[in-house]
Order: structure tokens, then C-alpha cells, then sequence
């Protein structure tokens, strides 16, 4: 809608009201029923937890980008019985490591657990588009991994991210990351929050936020993850004495938030190839005058999107969620930050904690105040598409209860765990895919070919 004249909106809002009274036609409720068995946690013995070999051998290595362009990654591993090195080797051949940087250690209490020794390192003034391979920990116990960075930043460069959320460590959750590992594209991971979900067990046991870094490092240690906070990453417990928010996620978790002019690890934006990607915190405070509201809304003008033509945004809690689970959560940040979407012409937000996939059209619902009660989602071209991509599997299980009937801004919704892949082909282009966990296969079950609201403003799908 966006440029039509008034009257032609006038019209269509008659007919939307018309219809909506007789009938709500939505999109697709997919009729793919998925075996409702509970999603069961990987025992401490299983084969994704092993702790690798050698005495005080580097655990938990995961790499995420490092600066705001793409030249620098931070590079994070675990420790447990001492300190040992923090140095990194790396270089661009296996067998000729030629460069060290220093990092730093940490580690926390959190009730009667003591993590082990965290380290942090920074490697900066990389090359783009070259593979580089890394050293950490000493003496006899040494392990190797690679990773590759982005290409420049420039409109047209090709790249490819996943989408995971709500992981967990369940079996379907090694299910969902060996689907992505065999969709052999995904560059990136742009992860919606809840990660380890240890807060559910007794006292919040941190064992099971080591469990979770050893079950993933298979990935991530070999390719950036974007961390998004979920309300997993809280681990608030004042009855055992824990009162400080995030305090596992932060020390676990470096995000290159200063480079983007942020204060705080859970609201910053990085630039990769040709897309700019702005994370936001749905848990920590969003209204007018906060800091992550302020920092928004000097962030949004700053995108150039002749240099990075998608704009996308992650969140963990959805501002458009069609299903019981979760229902209206997002409504206070859409309410806050919706305009702002809109008027930045943002392409797509993904957010995860509905445990399944729900895909909407491009639609806004801003023209509501509070005086003339105009209070519905209306298409819109200049509007993101909503993806909901919190189906990584965790131990909470589905979310298979859906409001009925399915609402007319809701293209695609299906309760089945699974990852999403956002392809980027050039300024114009993407092509994004949903798959779904089922018989050993990946399933692509939902697929869109996006159009940049920049560069390219055709509709990608009619609204009903
Ligand atoms: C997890 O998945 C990997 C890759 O498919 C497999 O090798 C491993 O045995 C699985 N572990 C469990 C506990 O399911
Ligand atoms: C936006 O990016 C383009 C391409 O990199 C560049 O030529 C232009 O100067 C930038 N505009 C601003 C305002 O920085
Ligand atoms: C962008 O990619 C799409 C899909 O691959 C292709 O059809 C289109 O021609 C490309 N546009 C340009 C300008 O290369
Ligand atoms: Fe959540």
C-alpha cells in the first residue's frame, strides 16, 4: 500500500474491514503434523558433550564477527582447571601460523557453581574473503579450527546466513544444527536467543551452559554466531542470591557492541557483505529515553543502503506471533519501534521464543492511537516481513497451539522444529527458505524470494 493516494487506501481499508467481519482469510496453516512427542535433553554422557582430550584442552570455542565491517572476530574458549594461555596463533595456512594476538580470562560464581576459565581474544585487520586457521591453548593440549571472513562490504556481495533460535539440547536440537550443517551454504549464523536453556534446571545449573557450548562448538567454532539475548540469557534468581541479569551470557558471550556505538552487549548492529544487521534486546529496557531506544534511533539513520542494502533485524520476542504461546508479548516494543521499521524500510526481523515457524506478510499496524482506535495490521510495502524462527528444538517442545482463525497478516505458520536460511544473491535479491526437521531430512517447507525495499519494490507475495 505505502504510496497509494488516500482514497485508494480508504477503499481497500473499507473492503479489509468488510471481509474481516465475514470472514478472516489468512494465509496457510500448514496441515504438516509433527510427531508430538515432548523434546527430551541429551544426557550428560552423550556423544555432544564429550569434553575433548588432553589435560585442560580448550572447550567451547565459538568465533563471532569482532568490529563493525567484518575485518576482526572475537574468538572465545574455555578452560577448566587453570587459566593456562589466552594467546591465539593464526594465519592462512594450517602449518604456518605467523600471527599471535593476547587475550584476556575471566570466570564467575553463580551459586555453589564456578565456571571455568574464560577467555576472550580479538583478531583484528583480518583480510575479507580469506580462510584462516587458529591455535588455542598450550603446551601438549592444542587444538586448531578455521574460520572465513566475509567478503568487503559492498552492495552486491553475496552472502548467506542461517537462522537458528531457542536451541536448547535436546536431541531434536543436534537434529536442527545437523540440518544446517548439511545445508552446506550457511555462511553465518544469525542466532535469535535462548541459548542454553540451563536455567530450567535446579539452581540454574551452569553445567548445562558448558554442556551447550561443547554441543555447538562443532559449529561454532568454525563460523561466526550473532548472539541475540532471550529470556533464557536472564538468569535472574534472587532467591539463590543471583541478582545480576545476563551474568552467564556476558561473561560466555563477547559481542562487538562498542564498535557500533553501544553501551550495553545486548543492542548493537554489524555490517557483513551487503547486509546490516541490528540486534535488539526485548529484555532489557526499549521505552522512549532508554539507552537502546536512544542508541535505535541514531542507529537506523546511519544505514546507507547503497553500501548495505538489507536491512535486517533480530529480536528474540516476535512482534507479530499468531500462535497462543507467547501471545502480544512483543505488543509494548512494536508499539515503540514499529514506526521506526517502517520508515527505515527494514526488509525482514527474525525472532525466535515461539517454539515454531510463523512467516507474515508485509504489514504495519501504526496508524493506531490511542484517540481514534484504528487498530489493525494493513499491507505495506514498506513494512518488514515478521519471520518467528524460535524452533531449534530445546526441552520446552512445541508450541502447537495457534489463535484461530489464522489472522489475514499471517502467510505461513507451521509447529514444527527446524532453521531457516537467508540467501542473498545482490542488492536486489534474497531467497529464503524454512526447513523443517523430518526423517532424518532436511525439508525445505516454506521459501520466498525477497525483494530489497530499497532497490528493488515489487510486492514478493499478495496479501489475501
Ligand atoms: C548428534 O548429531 C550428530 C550429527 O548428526 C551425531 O553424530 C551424534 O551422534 C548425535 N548425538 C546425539 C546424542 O544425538
Ligand atoms: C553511501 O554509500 C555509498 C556507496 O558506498 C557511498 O558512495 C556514499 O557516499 C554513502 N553515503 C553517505 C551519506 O555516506
Ligand atoms: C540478482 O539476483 C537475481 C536472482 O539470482 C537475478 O535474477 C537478478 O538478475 C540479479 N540482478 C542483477 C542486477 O544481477
Ligand atoms: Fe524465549
Amino acid at each position: 500500500m505505502g504510496n497509494e493516494p488516500l482514497g485508494v487506501r480508504l477503499v481497500f481499508a473499507a473492503m479489509f474491514l468488510l471481509n474481516a467481519a465475514v470472514l478472516c482469510r489468512g494465509g496457510i496453516t500448514s496441515d504438516f503434523v509433527r510427531h508430538p512427542e515432548k523434546a527430551v535433553d541429551m544426557p550428560l554422557d552423550a556423544d555432544v558433550f564429550r569434553i575433548p582430550p588432553g589435560y585442560n584442552a580448550p572447550q567451547q570455542v565459538h568465533v563471532t564477527q569482532g568490529d563493525h565491517e567484518g575485518r576482526a572476530v572475537i574468538l572465545s574458549w574455555v578452560t577448566p582447571s587453570e587459566a593456562g594461555s589466552s594467546t591465539v596463533f593464526y594465519g592462512t595456512s594450517e602449518h604456518e601460523l605467523e600471527f599471535k594476538a593476547e587475550g584476556t580470562v575471566t570466570k564467575y560464581n553463580f551459586y555453589t557453581y564456578t565456571s571455568g576459565y574464560i577467555h576472550h581474544c580479538i583478531l583484528s585487520n583480518l583480510k575479507y574473503t580469506t580462510k584462516y586457521f587458529y591455535k588455542v591453548g598450550i603446551g601438549l593440549t592444542t587444538r586448531v579450527f578455521w574460520f572465513k571472513t566475509p567478503p568487503k562490504v559492498d552492495p552486491d556481495a553475496p552472502y548467506t546466513f542461517g537462522l537458528i533460535g531457542d536451541l536448547g539440547q535436546t536431541f531434536d536440537s543436534n537434529i536442527t544444527l545437523a540440518h544446517y550443517e548439511s545445508n552446506p551454504k550457511g555462511q553465518t549464523v544469525l542466532y535469535v536467543g535462548d541459548l542454553s536453556y540451563a536455567d530450567i534446571y535446579p539452581n540454574h545449573d551452569n553445567v548445562r551452559w558448558d554442556t551447550w557450548g561443547r554441543f555447538v562448538e562443532r559449529s561454532t567454532a568454525y563460523q561466526p554466531w550473532i548472539w541475540t539475548t532471550g529470556n533464557h540469557e536472564i538468569d535472574f534468581a534472587p532467591e539463590i542470591g543471583e541478582y545480576v541479569p545476563f551474568k552467564p551470557f556476558v561473561h560466555r558471550y563477547h559481542v562487538p557492541h562498542r564498535a557500533s556505538g553501544s553501551g550495553s552487549p545486548f543492542w548493537y548492529s554489524i555490517k557483513r557483505a551487503s547486509a546490516y544487521i541490528i540486534i535488539l534486546a526485548s529484555y532489557s529496557a526499549f521505552g522512549k529515553y532508554t539507552p537502546q531506544s536512544e542508541w535505535l534511533e541514531q542507529e537506523l539513520p546511519k544505514v546507507n543502503r547503497s553500501e548495505t542494502p538489507w536491512l535486517i533485524v533480530l529480536m528474540h520476542s516476535p512482534l507479530y506471533n499468531s500462535y497462543s504461546y507467547h501471545y502480544m508479548e512483543g505488543e509494548t516494543m512494536r508499539v515503540m519501534y514499529e514506526p521506526l521499521f517502517v520508515e527505515y524500510k527494514v526488509d525482514v526481523i527474525f525472532s525466535g521464543h515461539v517454539h515454531a515457524y510463523e512467516r507474515s506478510y508485509r504489514i504495519s499496524n501504526i496508524a493506531y492511537n490511542i484517540i481514534d482506535g484504528n487498530c489493525r495490521p494493513v499491507p505495506d510495502q514498506s513494512a518488514p516481513v515478521y519471520i518467528t524462527i524460535g524452533d531449534g528444538g530445546n526441552q520446552e517442545g512445541l508450541a502447537a497451539s495457534m489463535t484461530e482463525p489464522q489472522p489475514r497478516y499471517s502467510a505461513f505458520r507451521e509447529a514444527s522444529f527446524g532453521h531457516a536460511i537467508f540467501d542473498i544473491k545482490n542488492r536486489s535479491h534474497a531467497y529464503y527458505s524454512w526447513y523443517r526437521n523430518q526423517d532424518g531430512n532436511a525439508m525445505e517447507a516454506d521459501s520466498l524470494w525477497f525483494f530489497n525495499r530499497v532497490w528493488n519494490l515489487r510486492e514478493e507475495t499478495y496479501y489475501p
